[in-house]
């Protein structure tokens, strides 16, 4: 498929777009100061904080880093868990929902069976996800466009 354009000037920090590519919902979160700063203190109870895992796909490498991403506040990942399929939910804020780890720094919650992942899109440990979400390839054609795929 054709690689998709997306301007990003226009997103405010904290706000999340989602754009389809290859048919894939791919989540383009711009993070706050405080959500960049978040990923350091679930370093670890994510289950592979460095990306190393490739069940379900492999991160490029200018994403293997803590915060799986180019740009440190921008994180574009594809909207799909690596369990079964199905598409997360964003939850950026603490709920009093159980299913949630203690200490939620907020992230994205999988209906189906209750997968976690933090706003790197990295997985919490002991739930059915095998792999952190997918890291798409991406790059940047200056400050205000995103090119994914
Ligand atoms: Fe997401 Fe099973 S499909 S936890």
């Amino acid at each position: 498929g054709a690689p998709v354009e997306v301007d990003i000037s226009t997103l405010a920090p904290g706000e999340m777009k989602t754009v389809e590519w290859r048919g894939k919902p791919v989540w383009i979160l711009k993070r706050t100061p405080e959500m960049v700063d978040s990923l350091k203190k679930v370093d670890a109870q994510v289950a592979d904080p460095q990306s190393k895992r490739t069940e379900f796909s492999t991160t490029p490498e200018y994403a293997l880093n803590e915060w799986r991403s180019i740009k440190k506040d921008l994180l574009v990942v594809v909207g799909i868990c690596p369990h079964l399929g199905c598409s997360p939910s964003s939850k950026f804020q603490a709920g009093a929902q159980p299913s949630l780890p203690d200490d939620w720094q907020g992230g994205f919650l999988c209906p189906c069976h209750g997968s976690t992942f933090d706003l790197a899109g990295r997985v919490y440990k002991n739930k059915p996800s095998p792999d952190n979400l997918q890291v798409p390839r991406y790059m940047f054609e200056g400050d205000t466009k995103l090119v994914i795929g």
